[in-house]
């Protein structure tokens, strides 16, 4: 039940937030209460401009019309349907739109409900992809440090940020991790791929020795590290990690919750990096994060390696009771109709530059240690201060949504990934603001 005099409801206790300060935040609690295009507004009828697109998913920018409008005439049409053993004509059409504006070669579409679940999926699918082809002894799977791929056990498993981990017992056995390339002492302030650090991929080749290649199944990183505070892959990293991949039977998982849908300004980071793997994870921006989804890219030579024993037969045992639920479809045709017609992943690359040059402006501002960007992400990384990590960042978060303008932050790093409809003036309004911030914090 909402207060009447502020919008903000009487009892905050029973919501258990997710990756949320519960404390801290009940006793000054941030609420929104709507959004159109690139702002919030907020409990109190403020509008705050987002510089984040909501957590990296809403890339058309909010109650866009034709998303809106799809996702009411879907569930008044057709609200539900069983997603195994039957089907319905929307999940069909979605999978192949897809494809058509996927890397070539990803040629078919598993569905799931999120990023999470999309790591689950094409971890699962890699392991039973070598069993099928008579590898079944590849059981390990490789991550890297300061990985994210969602909170389930293999996600984590996989992933390096320590905070995510460290209370979750023992994860999945043989996982091994790549090292991370954060190299701010060689590479801080570069804008694009940074120079240093492509051969930290042939630690894969120290794991093939160690191990045995015959053990290992899979790789995956995300091709950009998002929530790990933005970590542009070094020139020529993803190439290295194809070829070593390629050279020992090992498969390539690109991990594209963040970078799918424009982010760089091409449709994947595959394609942008033209480092082809075979599986690759997405969510967030395929419903412009209207309807939790989520989808697994699969090549043909793992799809078919499926499609071998009785016809009666599961192939894969594996789904959700929501893989491909009509109401996301109907929001996945509708997003995808949009970035088409709005030509946005165009767009991103157009602005690539001025965010760029606005970004780094920012440069000699108190506490800023490094700046990086790529395509419309951004990062701001700050001096932590001493003995309290993350305080620094987060108080700019704070401060900045006092002032109208909506960031994120990971640790002391501060990350913005605004939708690909920005104009200039939101650019200059949201970089200037930060610049404000950053002069006023301690
Ligand atoms: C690269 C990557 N993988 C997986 C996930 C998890 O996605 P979700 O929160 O939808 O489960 C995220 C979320 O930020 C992500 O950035």
């Amino acid at each position: 039940m909402a207060n009447d005099h502020t919008n903000i409801p009487n009892d905050l206790s029973a919501f258990w937030m997710p990756f949320t300060a519960n404390r801290q935040y009940k006793k000054a609690p941030r609420l929104f209460t709507a959004a159109k295009d690139m702002h919030y507004t907020t409990a109190d009828g403020r509008q705050v401009l987002d510089g984040t697109a909501g957590l990296w998913c809403c890339n058309a920018g909010h109650a866009r019309p034709k998303i809106t409008e799809a996702v009411q005439k879907q569930v008044a049409e057709l609200d539900y349907a069983p997603a195994f053993q039957m089907g319905h004509p929307k999940a069909f059409e979605l999978a192949s739109t897809i494809r058509d504006i996927a890397p070539k070669g990803m040629e078919h579409v598993f569905f799931t409900n999120s990023g999470s679940e999309s790591v689950e999926t094409a971890l699962k699918i890699a392991l039973a992809y070598q069993r099928a082809i008579g590898q079944g002894t590849r059981t390990r799977l490789v991550g890297r440090e300061k990985g994210y791929h969602g909170v389930n056990f293999g996600g984590i498993s996989v992933g390096g940020l320590v905070n995510n981990r460290r209370m979750f017992g023992q994860h999945l056995n043989g996982t091994l991790h790549l090292p991370h390339t954060h190299l701010i002492d060689k590479n801080a302030y570069t804008k694009g791929q940074p120079e240093h650090g492509w051969e930290l991929a042939d630690d894969l080749e120290r794991m093939v020795a160690l191990h045995g290649e015959e053990t290992i199944a899979a790789v995956i990183v995300e091709p950009m590290a998002g929530s790990a505070g933005v970590i542009m892959p070094p020139k020529g990293y993803l190439e290295r990690l194809r070829a070593l991949t390629k050279k020992y039977g090992i498969l390539l998982i690109f991990d594209e919750v963040i970078t799918g849908f424009g982010r760089l300004g091409s449709s994947f980071a595959a394609e942008h990096f033209d480092v082809q793997p075979d599986l690759i994870t997405t969510a967030k921006g395929l419903t412009n994060g209207v309807i939790p989804m989520g989808a697994v890219l699969a090549t043909s030579e793992i799809h078919d390696a499926f499609m071998t024993g009785p016809e009666h037969m599961i192939e894969l045992f594996h789904g959700y009771t929501y893989s491909g639920n009509p109401v996301a479809c109907a929001a996945g045709l509708a997003t995808l109709e949009t970035y088409r017609e709005e030509d946005l992943f165009n767009r991103a690359d157009s602005m690539a530059e001025y965010w760029q040059e606005a970004l780094h402006s920012l440069k000699g501002l108190p506490h800023v240690i490094d700046i990086r960007n790529m395509g419309l992400i951004g990062a701001v990384e700050l001096e932590p201060i001493a003995g309290e990590p993350t305080k620094r960042a987060f108080n700019a978060f704070l401060e900045a949504y006092d002032k109208g303008v909506l960031i994120r932050t990971t640790g002391d790093i501060i990350a913005m990934s605004p939708p690909l409809i920005i104009e200039k003036e939101h650019i200059d309004q949201l970089i200037g603001t930060l610049a404000d911030v950053l002069k006023s914090l301690d």
